[in-house]
Order: structure tokens, then C-alpha cells, then sequence
């Protein structure tokens, strides 16, 4: 297994053929919804593309002076903080995000990389269904995500780099009860929910405004949800002062390699959470990419919850574990405080939230198959709450 820094799809590299030639070739690569990125290297070089089935891919594609300039003055455009910067990020009309580096720091000509975002938002049911989580796992991930009605988790995905953290936590995002306010904050919005009040803010590329002053200000909006897209820097003491003031079910991801990695990494300089504040943290989940026939598939590898640990790091509780001969997430076994804590709040027995766990895999694994995307999905978790509702009457 590989846990960090990889992508799916192959191991080897491919050719990938482009029709059309200059910006129009571009326009083309653009359109195809299974490339997750674009790549130019300078003047007069191939194009090259990381393609979701192939992996790392040159094209036939060679852009020149004259296309290239043009297509960085339109970018430069699109941001109106670029400014006369050696280099930026700008937003594509299709929101695609495109970071540029010009010469002289560039040294074959302007390099350009589109991070695509795909139009429609992969689902939980999606991730199920391409065993990056199984059954068992989306349902205890929507106990946490939701609480019961009585006190969503706060919980961070964590992994290295592209191994699914955004995306699963998007697809997470499904769990909120529709009337929720959310509000997220990030340095570049990916985050594509289907919430009707949701607000979404995201830090202006060069304009010096921050994501600890975005967070500041959502705190003030009446938030009932706080989303960070990419927790990272000062941000994240304001966030978690804000769990201590009451904010509850916040989300977010954050680069680190396990659990105990995460902990550490919000302890320490930039980010510098004070150990005693860190046990606000409820869940974290590893994501993680695991190579199987030949493949590199992103998963689920840990779910695990904090606890206790005035004086040091909380104690880490691993409660499902990917296992490396089967591949299979399963329960380790160890209780979950998360469950008492809400059996506790609620007034359930601890079986009673055990049955609900139950009806919730079993609601989930009938749609396996059927939900109809992103939206198709929301819908059905949010008609589970309103029959929950009316049964509770
Ligand atoms: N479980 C998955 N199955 C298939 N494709 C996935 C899965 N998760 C993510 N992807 C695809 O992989 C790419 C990277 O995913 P994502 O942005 O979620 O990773 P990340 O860990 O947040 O990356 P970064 O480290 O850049 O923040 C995206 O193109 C996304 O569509
Ligand atoms: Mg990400």
C-alpha cells in the first residue's frame, strides 16, 4: 500500500489523442469530463493530461508563443488581483481552477496547470459503489456527520496529497439536514454542495485577505455548519476556539498521513492548536490510496475518535481499519465514545443507537444501484430525516 502523494488509475504513462488544434485542442480537453488535470510545460511542448482511468498522459497537443499568450492574457484577465504578477491563479468560466508561472521563473515559457473539478459531484453512494467506503462505514460516517438530531461530530478528513480528502468530504456534506445554514470557507472553492442555504466563500487569489479573516467573518453569519475546505494555517486555532464557543458538526480536511500525523500538525507551528482544545476534535478519517492488480484506488483506510488527554495529545480510538489482506473496512472492535456520548445526550440506549446505525446501512445499501447522482442522493437522506420526523411524532 502507498499511502500518500499518489493518484488512481495505471502506473504506466499513455498517449492521448486531441482533436482539434492551438486554444480550440484546449477547448476540447477542457470539455472531457474524465481528465482531473492539464498540464503545459512552456512553448512548443506537449500538452499533458492526468486522465481518471489512465493515469499520467501526453497528448498530441503542442500550444505555441502566440496561443499560449493569448490564453495567459485571458487568465490574467479573470482575476482582477493578478495585476501585472509573475504568477496567479484565476478561475475558468467553467470553474475549472488554473494556477500560472511566467518566465522568467518558468524558464521554457508560461506553465500552466487546470485543476477540472467534475460537473456533477461524486455521492456518497458513488464512493459505495466504487468501494472507496463500504456500507458500514458511510453509515457510522453519517451518525457522526448528522448526531442523531442531538450533536453532529466535528471531524476531518486527512490524507496525503489527491487522495480523495475534498471529495469525500463533499459528498459528506449530503448529511446535513436540509434547513441547515452552511457556510464554507476555502482558498479555492472545489466544494459543490446541493444545500439551498449555503453560503460559499473563498479566498481571492493576491487580494491579501485570508482564510483565518473569512472564517472570522462566517463565525458572525450565524453558521449552523462551518465547512474548511483545507485547514492549514492560523485558521485553525480560530476554527477550533470556535468549537469551543459552542460550533458544532464543523468539517474540514488537512494534509497529514494518520490520525496521531493530524493531531501533531494542528499542535505545532503554523497551525498551533493548544493540546487541550484538540480533544474537540470528534473524528478524523484517513484517506489513503492503495494499490491493487496494478491499480491505485483512493479509500477510507481509518476511522478513528478522539479522546481524554488534558496534557498531551488525545488519545486516538480506531474504530473501523482497512484490512490490508481483504481490502475490507471493518470494526476493530473498539467502542465507540462518540455512540455513548450520543446515547447519552439523546436518551437513547446505547442498542437503540446501534438499531439506528442499522436502519441507516440498510436505508443505504437499498439505493445502492439507483440514487441518480449528487442531488438524487441528498434527496433521499433528506426524505430518511423527514419520515424519522414524522415517525417521532
Ligand atoms: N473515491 C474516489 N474515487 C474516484 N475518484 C476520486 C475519488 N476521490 C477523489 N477522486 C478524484 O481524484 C481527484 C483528487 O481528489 P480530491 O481533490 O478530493 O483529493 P484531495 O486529497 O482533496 O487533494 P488535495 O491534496 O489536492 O487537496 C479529483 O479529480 C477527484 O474527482
Ligand atoms: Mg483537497
Amino acid at each position: 500500500m502507498s499511502g500518500t502523494n499518489a493518484k488512481e488509475g495505471p502506473v504506466d504513462s499513455c498517449l492521448y489523442h486531441v482533436e482539434g488544434a492551438g486554444l480550440d485542442g484546449l477547448e476540447s480537453l477542457l470539455n472531457d469530463d474524465d481528465l482531473e488535470e492539464l498540464m503545459i510545460l512552456g512553448y512548443d511542448k506537449p500538452v499533458r493530461v492526468y486522465h481518471r482511468e489512465s493515469g499520467s498522459c501526453e497528448t498530441n497537443l503542442i500550444l505555441d508563443k502566440t496561443d499560449i499568450d493569448e490564453l495567459v492574457e485571458r487568465l490574467r484577465k479573470a482575476n482582477p488581483y493578478a495585476g501585472s504578477s509573475s504568477y496567479f491563479d484565476a478561475r475558468l468560466p467553467d470553474g475549472s481552477r488554473a494556477n500560472v508561472i511566467l518566465p522568467p521563473i518558468s524558464v521554457w515559457g508560461p506553465a500552466v496547470t487546470v485543476r477540472k473539478f467534475p460537473r456533477e459531484p461524486i455521492s456518497v453512494m458513488k464512493l459505495i459503489e466504487s468501494g472507496t467506503l463500504n456500507l458500514d462505514a458511510a453509515a457510522l460516517l453519517w451518525l457522526y456527520v448528522e448526531g442523531i438530531w442531538e450533536r453532529p461530530a466535528n471531524l476531518i478528513v486527512v490524507g496525503g496529497t489527491g487522495t480523495g480528502k475534498t471529495t469525500l468530504l463533499n459528498a459528506l456534506t449530503s448529511f446535513f439536514h436540509e434547513e441547515e445554514r452552511v457556510i464554507t470557507i476555502e482558498d479555492v472553492a472545489e466544494l459543490n454542495m446541493a444545500h439551498e442555504n449555503w453560503v460559499r466563500l473563498e479566498v481571492p487569489f493576491g487580494s491579501g485577505v485570508t482564510l483565518d479573516d473569512l472564517l472570522k467573518n462566517a463565525l458572525r453569519m450565524r453558521p449552523d455548519r462551518i465547512v474548511v475546505g483545507e485547514v492549514r494555517g492560523s485558521e485553525a486555532e480560530t476554527l477550533f476556539n470556535a468549537m469551543n464557543t459552542g460550533h458544532e458538526g464543523v468539517l474540514g480536511t488537512l494534509h497529514a498521513n494518520s490520525a496521531y500525523d493530524a493531531l501533531r500538525r494542528l499542535n505545532s507551528t503554523p497551525m498551533n492548536v493548544p493540546k487541550q482544545m484538540l480533544r474537540l476534535l470528534d473524528v478524523i478519517v484517513v484517506m489513503g490510496v492503495v494499490v491493487t492488480g496494478g491499480r491505485r484506488r483512493r479509500m477510507v483506510v481509518e476511522i478513528s475518535e478522539t479522546s481524554g488527554g488534558e496534557q498531551d495529545l488525545p488519545r486516538i480510538s480506531t474504530i473501523m481499519k482497512l484490512e490490508r489482506e481483504t481490502l475490507s473496512l471493518v470494526p476493530t472492535g473498539v467502542p465507540s465514545g462518540f455512540r455513548d456520548m450520543l446515547a447519552g445526550r439523546s436518551g437513547m440506549s446505547p442498542r437503540q443507537v446501534a438499531e439506528e446505525l442499522g436502519r441507516r446501512r440498510s436505508f443505504l445499501g437499498k439505493l445502492v444501484g439507483g440514487t441518480g447522482g449528487f442531488r438524487g442522493f441528498y434527496d433521499h437522506v433528506q426524505d430518511y430525516y423527514r419520515s424519522e420526523k414524522s415517525h417521532a411524532r
